[in-house]
């Protein structure tokens, strides 16, 4: 496995490949990354996988700094994957001056729900998603890009964006890994303290609860089951920013004869303690 840290050596190792299947992550990496790079495996005909911790999606209250960066842990299990070739470039090389040119996502799609809570947080990704797909697959006949759907919101923003901007990539999602609990595998869960840790499952529970409750079609609106689910979430101390069920398609809110009729997902996001978790489930 080859390991580079600038633009320039990506392109120079990138040059045998045809199509490349690129995973972009932030390391601190887990099974679920190691499980997209797996995807990713049988994709392409190298295997590429990105570490870059991009300030440009942190908002300044956000955990930018505290982020870990654990590049020689993460190099480490790359290698027993067999992934063929890490980028994990410098912010100097990702942003020699300040990033004034940006990627602006539909509103519609990127300000509701992480873009409400989080603004400007889809801007970052677009940005340092479109320069690492010019970085990757620049003059390649095809690509392949594999993400992990427990950024629900983020993989549609990303399909979105490559369809807007007619590239010429195969964007993959791939289902959420959990541990034996059922907590979604996320690098932020490693924020979480021991006693936590055993609480966070709490978050994709209330989610299963809030589906159930409306494929079981009570009568009662989804609004007030939705502000229901919030409300046992915070009685357990959480913070939740919201649980709510949208449309697959478009991720805005189905019209009441929709229920039933419509693939719909439920996404939630929510506070424990200092560390924010996020969650879906489609039903
Ligand atoms: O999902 C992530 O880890 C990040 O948002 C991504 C796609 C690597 C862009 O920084």
């Amino acid at each position: 496995m080859k390991i580079v840290h600038t633009l320039a050596e990506l392109r120079q190792a990138l040059v045998a490949s045809r199509h490349p299947a690129f995973v972009p992550t932030m390391g601190n990496l887990h099974e679920g990354h190691l499980d997209l790079v797996r995807q990713a495996q049988g994709l392409g005909d190298m295997t590429v996988v990105s570490i870059f911790v991009n300030r440009l999606q942190f908002a300044p209250h956000e955990d930018f700094d505290s982020y870990p960066r654990t590049l020689e842990a993460d190099a480490q299990k790359l290698r027993a994957q067999g992934c063929d070739l890490v980028f994990a470039p410098s912010e100097r090389e990702m942003y020699p001056q300040l990033q004034t040119f940006k990627v602006l996502p539909d509103p519609a799609l990127a300000d509701i729900l992480e873009g409400h809570f989080r603004p400007g947080f889809f801007t970052g990704v677009c940005t340092v998603v479109m320069k690492l797909f010019q970085a990757v697959f620049a003059g390649k006949a095809e690509g392949t890009a594999v993400f992990g759907k427990k950024d629900y919101q983020q993989v549609m923003v990303i399909r979105r964006m490559v369809e807007q901007f007619a590239l010429p990539l195969h964007i993959v999602s791939s289902e959420t890994l959990r541990a034996d609990d059922g907590l979604a595998l996320s690098s932020r869960n490693g924020y979480l303290s021991p006693q936590e840790r055993s609480q966070a499952v709490k978050l994709s529970q209330a989610l299963a609860a809030l589906g159930q409750a409306v494929q079981a079609r009570t009568g009662r609106s989804l609004a007030a089951l939705e502000e229901e689910a919030c409300q046992m979430l915070a009685a357990q101390g959480w913070q939740p920013d919201y649980l709510t069920v949208r449309r697959r398609s478009d991720l805005l809110p189905p019209a009441e004869g929709e229920l039933g009729t419509q693939p719909l997902v439920v996404l939630g996001a929510a506070r424990l303690g200092r560390t924010r978790l996020i969650d879906n489930l489609e039903i």
